[in-house]
């Protein structure tokens, strides 16, 4: 049973409800998902809900009311104590659970929400809701707002606009505190060591799932909640797709083996890394070639990832690297800047070359804002992940080379955490080992 940090919730909400500055928060917890039948998929909290509450149950909505004077502005509505529901599901912290440990100023059953919900909102200007994401209590919101609206018109008080969390969200969840790099960091070490496992146990192994047993175990095993997302595990040819998660082929010894894996912990951070090895325990010569086109591409970019640097210059330094390497080998032709102006390489790289990290795998916050690119600042979190993938499946650009036989099948994709600073970035994942004479055996 979780127990919040109440200090690092506390801080977070004082420092929303200064945001909101008059405006009325409604922030909906996640829902249970029907898997198939009576069953569901596991629990997963809605990360904005958990970023403020620490409050792990569905069917709860908090709600913010900066307007409203201290010790009235943080309103939980949960499920009620029920012990029949109780002996089927589980544990709830009810009404008092959520005043007594959550610190909520005020607790109500979720049963209320239709009928307090006017009344809370009542004498806020503008009311702070994500549209498009809650469908079960969305109808409500707007229908309380249109009245609100009308009350406005006809006596001059009452909600007149609607505005989305995520502007105040996203920024805060953006930089990451102490607190939160501390957790990141075991995040990124139960995986990094995950994937050290299967390196060191690959010559064992006959089948993909096997591998995806193996990391997964272990992430239960260190007391994680499990994998942050589907576990990638592609061998061969399966590596050139970006998002394969049947994991089900037998591995064959001249192949590569991509694993792109990371766990979530029990309050939600995750790691996400991928490390591609060879099965046999030695590259073949073109296996070679490329794993040092993505690893250099890979070590460039990771020393982008500084203060003052951006999400654009760390994929453009990827990927002139990974273009010239290629054009070493006759796998593009032409300049370099032109390669890039056609996006003539993307039959080889298809994807960015890295993403925000923290409480969603593709974490919240902007990348650049119209023409202007944000600026990585102290406390960000992202992941560095060049790759390259050559297969059949997207043709060969006009102008571009054709691709012989013995490149086909190789994918490799390297992706570290990296931790944001002033001069040096810290990589998160080292102890995931990627240089070639630590792969081979
Ligand atoms: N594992 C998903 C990603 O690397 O973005
Ligand atoms: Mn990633
Ligand atoms: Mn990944």
């Amino acid at each position: 049973m979780f127990r919040p940090n109440n200090k690092v919730f506390e801080e977070r909400r004082e420092i929303f409800l200064d945001k909101l500055n008059g405006k009325a928060a409604i922030i909906p917890g996640a829902n249970l998902v029907k898997h198939h039948a009576d069953c569901e998929y596991p629990f997963r909290q809605d990360s904005n809900f958990w970023y403020l509450t620490g409050f792990d149950e569905p069917d709860a909505i908090a709600l913010f009311l900066s307007h409203k004077p201290k010790g009235e502005r943080f309103i939980l509505f949960v499920a009620p104590k029920d012990v029949i529901s109780e002996v089927w599901h589980g544990f709830r912290w009810g009404l008092e659970g959520a005043e007594v440990e959550f610190k909520a100023d005020k607790a109500h059953s979720i049963n209320e929400l239709r009928e307090l919900l006017p009344v809370y909102l009542d004498g806020s200007d503008e009311i702070v809701f994500s549209i498009g994401k809650h469908p079960s209590i969305e109808k409500m919101v707007l229908e309380i707002f249109s009245q609100q609206l009308q009350n406005r018109s006809r006596l001059g008080i009452g909600a007149n606009s609607l505005k989305s969390p995520e502007i105040y969200l996203n920024e805060m969840r953006l930089i990451k505190s102490e607190f939160e790099i501390e957790r990141m960091r075991e995040a990124i070490q139960i995986s990094a060591e995950a994937h050290e496992l299967v390196r060191q146990s690959i010559s064992s192994k006959n089948n993909e799932r096997q591998i995806q047993g193996l990391l997964e175990g272990f992430f239960l095993e260190k007391g994680a909640r499990g994998p942050a997302y589907n576990s990638i595990v592609a061998s061969g040819d399966n590596s050139c797709i970006l998002h394969y998660t049947s994991n089900n082929s037998p591995l064959n010894k001249g192949d590569l083996l991509l694993v792109d894996a990371g766990c979530s912990l029990n309050d939600y951070y995750n790691g996400d890394i991928t490390r591609t090895i060879p099965i046999s325990g030695k590259f073949s010569s073109e296996q070679k070639v490329i794993y040092e086109i993505v690893l250099r591409a890979q070590k460039t970019a990771i020393e982008s990832a500084i203060v003052g640097s951006n999400s654009s210059k760390i994929h453009n330094v990827a990927l002139i690297t990974l273009i010239e390497g290629l054009k070493d080998i006759g796998l593009l032709s032409g300049s370099t800047k032109e390669i890039i102006e056609n996006q003539s390489y993307k039959h080889l790289y298809m994807h960015r070359t890295g993403h925000w990290l923290g409480l969603d795998v593709h974490d919240v916050g902007a990348y650049r804002m119209g023409e202007y690119e944000v600026p990585l600042r102290d406390g960000m979190i992202l992941t560095v992940e060049p790759g390259i993938y050559i297969s059949d499946r997207i043709p060969v650009p006009e102008g571009q080379p054709n691709i012989d036989e013995k490149w086909k099948g190789i994918g490799i994709r390297i992706e570290d955490d990296i931790l944001v600073k002033d001069k040096k970035p810290e990589i998160l994942s080292i102890s995931a080992l990627k240089e070639i004479s630590d792969l081979e055996f």
